[in-house]
């Protein structure tokens, strides 16, 4: 068993058993522990690869399309350029290459880079060291400060904790982890609900409650309610990749993957990436009550096309050897490709409704 086993062990012991928020955020946040805070987990030699890691496409298209938000936005001569969990700091180093020749622009920028994990900094601080507009690390959102802005998040929504209820017969419990009896060992268990509880659960999983399963994600709420109170209040544009669904239909997404394969979630706590899938429905939900300009879900495939990945892609190619060639077919078929990132992975801005639509989300996806 892993060394957060014994801190979750003794916590049960002492506050009995655990909502799976608390769970992922101890997992994944555990200040000594947490499997954020101990290691390097993107690449080839890590759990998982992300989108700005396969290729410098993905994050040279996000820089040109953070620069047309900043045109739209009125070409503020100082405005921020967020990026919320930016992992190893490659999407922001590529975007920077490609647009520090644009110099209106990059004189006006201010880079904020929220990350919560120390060592994760420090790879973000190697990646940017060429880069010379000012750059600031902040732990949370609120810590931006004001002015116009632009906002990246990949694969950020997914990382954040769930809770999760069981719905039987028409009953909803809440899912927990408890200790087995031999205490060596995680498991599941639930409890009833209470009055305070308020589960608000979409009418089309109340009907059919049956055997199902209910996510909520009680972190993105709060962040996306954040985020829209900053567009109407500051004008800006955000953005959000992440895999993930598109209507609220029930199921269990959350998942461990260690060593680039799906692992119990439970097994590993600390050792394993956990993450579930993004609910994209709440998301339109709370940013429209805000008064905040909707654009999307579309693809990862329809988004990076709209912006141009493929005549990018050829652009790169000119230079290239053949098995640099070799590659950059690759990777653009893993960012665009139905069967992979392409049709699985979802895009969403969130905009001022004053501004123009934002770029990429023109499709004709059913
Ligand atoms: C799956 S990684 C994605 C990394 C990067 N965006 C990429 O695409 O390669 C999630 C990132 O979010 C950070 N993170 C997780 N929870 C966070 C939180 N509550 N606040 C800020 N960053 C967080 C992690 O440390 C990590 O950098």
């Amino acid at each position: 068993m892993s060394a957060l086993f014994e801190h979750l062990k003794s916590r049960i012991q002492a506050e009995g058993p655990l909502s799976l928020d608390t769970y992922m955020a101890v997992a994944l946040g555990h200040p000594e522990h947490g499997y954020y805070r101990t290691g390097d987990p993107f690449g080839g030699a890590g759990d998982f690869v992300t989108a700005p890691e396969i290729s410098q496409m993905f994050g040279e298209l996000l820089g040109l399309w953070s620069m047309v938000c900043w045109r739209q936005l009125g070409a503020p001569a100082s405005f921020n350029l967020v990026e919320l969990g930016p992992g190893r700091g490659t999407l922001m180093a590529d975007s920077m290459r490609l647009v520090s020749n644009v110099l209106p622009f990059y004189n006006a920028l201010h880079v904020h880079l929220v990350e919560t994990s120390p060592l994760l900094r420090k790879y973000q601080r190697a990646a940017l060291a060429a880069i010379d507009c000012p750059i600031h690390w902040h732990e949370q959102l609120v810590q931006v400060p004001n002015g116009p802005f632009v906002l990246l998040a990949n694969e950020f929504l997914d990382a954040l904790p769930i809770r999760q209820f069981a719905g039987k017969a028409g009953v909803w419990r809440e899912r927990l982890i408890d200790l087995t009896t031999a205490g060596d060992a995680l498991e599941w268990t639930s409890r009833a609900l209470c009055a305070t509880d308020r589960l608000d659960v979409p009418p089309a999983l109340a009907a059919g409650a049956e055997n199902q399963i209910y996510e909520v994600c009680p972190a993105a709420h709060a962040i996306i309610r954040e985020i829209s109170r900053m567009i109407m209040m500051q004008k800006g544009v955000a953005l959000f990749i992440d895999y993930g669904y598109v209507l609220q239909t029930g199921g269990d997404t959350f998942q461990a993957v260690k060593n680039h394969k799906y692992a119990d979630p439970l097994l590993h706590p600390g050792e394993a990436d956990l993450t579930a899938h993004v609910d994209f429905e709440s998301v339109s939900r709370l940013a429209g009550l805000a008064g905040v300009r909707v654009s999307g879900p579309v693809t990862q495939g329809t988004f990076l096309r709209n912006l141009g990945i493929g005549q990018r892609a050829k652009s790169l190619k000119k230079a290239a050897s053949t098995e640099q060639k070799r590659d950059i077919e690759t990777a653009l078929e893993r960012l665009t490709g139905d069967d992979t990132m392409g049709r699985l992975f979802k895009v969403i801005a969130l905009s001022h409704p004053d501004l123009p639509e934002p770029e990429g989300f023109w499709s004709n996806e059913k």
